[in-house]
């Protein structure tokens, strides 16, 4: 074939918070013809971003509906607060367009199963958001354990360590709730922030077992520092049909900054892969070493596009199953502890204002070292964790 055909179609709804990062993305892509940017879509009015430039032609809209109608876009990427994904996405679908659908890409199993078989019905795909699986050092860690340079991996952890301001949680009427307007939300770490880091840990499980890992329990302490709905502070240990367990330590509330590292033990050794920046250490690595290379999910799904077999998707919505199981048996969970006196510390003023949890580095290390919650470590402020057997009674099973 020939590069006669017109550019794709592509539009964004949720234009501004991490749309911006994504018309970043469009920009060049755009400039140099490999897709049309058409339309942009936000409730509120678009914020201009010296880096994405509107081009010329470029129309923008304050209904979704209004949109697909007027632009027929192919592609459409969806980053409007997660409420709102599974009914936006069956209004892109039934207008015929494909999607990159941002994570979390829906709240329950039965939205996931909803969403499904829309893009059966449809003939569509979704791509989902975690753009960290197009990382080449994800790659060159799963082909490392396929080699055995691990042997029998015997466990995954993830440690990540954040600091979010006051500004972040002020920023918009889901940021930090369970539900709104009666609609469940989860606006959590685990949810969404550091969603990154227990999927990257479920890629991990996945290629050991060669399939998406089926969670069968959870246990899982959640903790905040500040008066939200849900988690900043978590440690979450999930059990799979077969495989290692893996453990997910994170915090919104850090006191230092740890970017994020996936450490997968075996009885020949350790890799640690720091998820943010692809760096990479493999047993006998002298040095932690940078693996470049990420593979953009809204190239990889124009490249679907063209050529399905050739060219698998990243994060197809089937992947994220797992994920939004765990993400539903969260939905049961008590709501976290607030941890406030002499164990937070508040930095900074106005909406800069952190507030650091003593020693939670500290904690989250040791409970990733030895797979084991705060709770089972002694942790003064630690509470029982909450535990839950996940079923899976959907006729379409995922694993
Ligand atoms: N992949 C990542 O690394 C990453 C990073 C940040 C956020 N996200 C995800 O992106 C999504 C958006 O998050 P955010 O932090 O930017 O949220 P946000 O609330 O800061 O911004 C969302 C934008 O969508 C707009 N919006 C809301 N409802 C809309 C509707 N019905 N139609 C059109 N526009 C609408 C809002 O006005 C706002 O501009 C979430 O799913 C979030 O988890 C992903």
């Amino acid at each position: 074939m020939n590069g006669a055909a017109p550019p794709t179609r592509v539009a964004v709804i949720g234009a501004n918070g991490h749309g911006r990062w994504h018309r970043r993305v469009i920009a060049p892509m755009h400039a140099d013809g490999r897709l049309r940017l058409v339309a942009l879509v936000d409730v509120e009015p678009v914020q201009d971003d010296p880096e994405a430039p509107l081009p010329p032609g470029v129309q923008v809209f304050t209904d979704h509906r209004a949109m697909l109608a007027a632009t027929r876009p192919q592609v459409v990427v969806i980053c409007t607060p997660p409420h709102t994904h599974l009914p936006i996405a069956r209004d892109a679908l039934t207008a015929g367009a494909d999607l990159l659908l941002e994570k979390p890409p829906v709240l329950s199993l039965a939205e996931h199963d909803e969403l499904t078989w829309a893009l059966t019905t449809a003939g569509r795909v979704a791509q989902v958001g975690f753009q960290a699986l197009g990382s080449a050092a994800l790659t060159a860690l799963t082909d490392a354990l396929a080699a055995g340079r691990l042997g029998t991996v015997t466990g995954i952890a993830t440690v990540a360590a954040w600091q979010r301001p006051d500004a972040y949680y002020a920023r918009s009427a889901w940021a930090g709730r369970r539900t709104l307007n009666g609609r469940p939300v989860l606006d959590g770490a685990l949810a969404n922030p550091l969603a990154h880091a227990v999927m990257q840990c479920l890629a991990v499980a996945e290629s050991l077992g060669g399939a998406p890992p089926w969670p069968v329990a959870v246990e899982v302490e959640r903790y905040r520092v500040r008066p939200i709905e849900v988690e900043d502070t978590a440690v979450l240990r999930i059990r799979f049909r077969a495989g290692p367990p893996v453990l997910v330590a994170v915090t919104l509330a850090a006191e230092e900054f740890v970017a994020g590292e996936v450490v997968v033990t075996g009885t020949g050794g350790r890799a640690v892969l720091e998820y943010p920046t692809d760096r990479l250490r493999l047993p006998g690595d002298v040095v932690t070493r940078r693996v470049p290379g990420r593979q953009g999910l809204l190239e990889n799904l124009l490249a679907h596009r063209a050529d399905p077999l050739g060219a698998p998707l990243i994060a197809p919505l089937s992947r994220t199953a797992p994920f939004t199981a765990l993400l539903e048996a969260l939905r049961a969970a008590p709501e976290p502890r607030l941890l406030d006196g002499d164990l937070v510390v508040g930095v900074g003023d106005g909406g800069d204002r952190v507030r650091h949890l003593r020693g939670v580095v500290d904690v989250l290390r040791r409970s990733a070292e030895q797979g084991a919650l705060p709770s089972e470590l002694g942790v003064p402020w630690a509470v029982p964790a909450y535990r839950a057997e996940l079923t899976d009674s959907r006729p379409n099973h995922h694993h």
